[in-house]
């Protein structure tokens, strides 16, 4: 495959309407120091007697920098479908973040995409070197899961616990997070179709995503519809939020991104972008958006933030 494309700058029509950006960043931001604060938590009570050792010092490095913390906020705003205690929530807030973490750890190393920056910060293998990297990244993972069965069951009966813990392994495993990694890494079809993109789309991005829109309604008891509702609406804003990250590594900047930008194009990774081109890139993210929106029309009045935070993502600059 041959990527075509080079740096562009987007149109500046491409923006999002002021009155929702308004009411949904100021949601973000609540629920982003809600996690920040949350995550600080996990890492002292989880390694106190680790402090401050190299292992400790590189995941806090990587987890507690600026994240944008989407997942988590989509995980607090498909609860709050169910549920307004969002005490009960936190651990599974936590733990998609430490996993999405990892992965970025991973993702980064150089032996997959070779990134020096992250969150605006170097990398966890340029700050401590690829073992400890690697290390930091399987015990968030395995943290994650002690984290879960650890306090999940405070609030929830077993079996939904149960359920919660097995569904997330099983959308960070090879049928969802590290099974797309493993295609982008080595495309089955070194031409892929749209198909094929999307389908790696879905299981590397969308399966963590869908774990985050999901889970909540496993352990409130959901409905079967109510469940599939939310399955749909992660898998559109899953493909949507994959797409958003291949257009923006082709128009944005390393300053609004924190990490580099132009990498797809420079390792010849097949996107959206180098498969359609900038603008029916575009059009492809607003089919995905206006499907995730119509997913979520079943709860009514509740889904508001989830329909916004969906134009957020489409319209999103980092
Ligand atoms: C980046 O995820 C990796 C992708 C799955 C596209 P984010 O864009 O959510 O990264 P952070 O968490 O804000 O750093
Ligand atoms: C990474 O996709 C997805 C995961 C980490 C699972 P990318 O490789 O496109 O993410 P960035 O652009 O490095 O954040
Ligand atoms: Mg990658
Ligand atoms: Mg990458
Ligand atoms: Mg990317």
């Amino acid at each position: 495959m041959t990527a075509k494309t080079t740096h562009q700058t987007p149109p500046p029509t491409h923006t999002i309407p002021s009155q929702i950006k308004t009411q949904i960043k100021t949601q973000i931001k609540t629920h982003q120091n809600r996690i920040n604060t949350v995550l600080e938590r996990v890492i002292d009570s989880t390694y106190p007697d680790l402090y401050p050792n190299l292992l400790h010092r590189a995941i806090c490095h990587s987890l507690l920098g600026s994240g944008k913390r989407f997942r988590p906020f989509l995980v607090y705003s498909c609860f709050k479908l169910f549920d307004s205690i969002l005490d009960k929530i936190d651990p599974l807030a936590a733990a998609i973040e430490m996993i999405h973490t990892y992965s970025l750890i991973h993702d980064d190393l150089p032996a997959m995409d070779n990134d020096d920056l992250r969150r605006g910060k170097p990398t966890c293998h340029k700050a401590f070197g690829d073992d400890i990297a690697i290390l930091a990244g399987d015990t968030l993972n395995t943290a994650t899961f002690e984290l879960l069965s650890t306090k999940l069951p405070l609030h929830f009966s077993p079996e939904t616990c149960l359920e919660a813990i097995r569904y997330l392994s099983h959308a960070a495993g090879a049928h969802g997070m590290t099974g797309g990694q493993t295609h982008d890494m080595h495309p089955v079809n070194k031409n892929p179709t749209i198909d094929d993109l999307k389908h790696m789309h879905s299981l590397k991005t969308g399966a963590l995503i869908t774990a985050a829109t999901v889970i909540p309604a496993i352990l409130c008891n959901a409905t079967e519809t109510e469940k599939k509702a939310l399955t749909s609406f992660g898998y559109h804003l899953g493909l949507l939020f994959q797409i958003t990250d291949d257009i923006l590594d082709v128009t944005s900047s390393e300053e609004q991104l924190g990490k580099t930008p132009n990498k797809d194009h420079q390792q010849n990774k097949a996107t959206y972008v180098t498969l359609l081109g900038l603008e029916n890139a575009r059009k492809f993210a607003k089919e995905e958006a206006k499907k995730a929106k119509s997913t979520v029309s079943y709860f009514g009045t509740k889904q508001t933030t989830l329909v916004q935070l969906v134009d957020y993502i489409a319209y999103r600059k980092n």
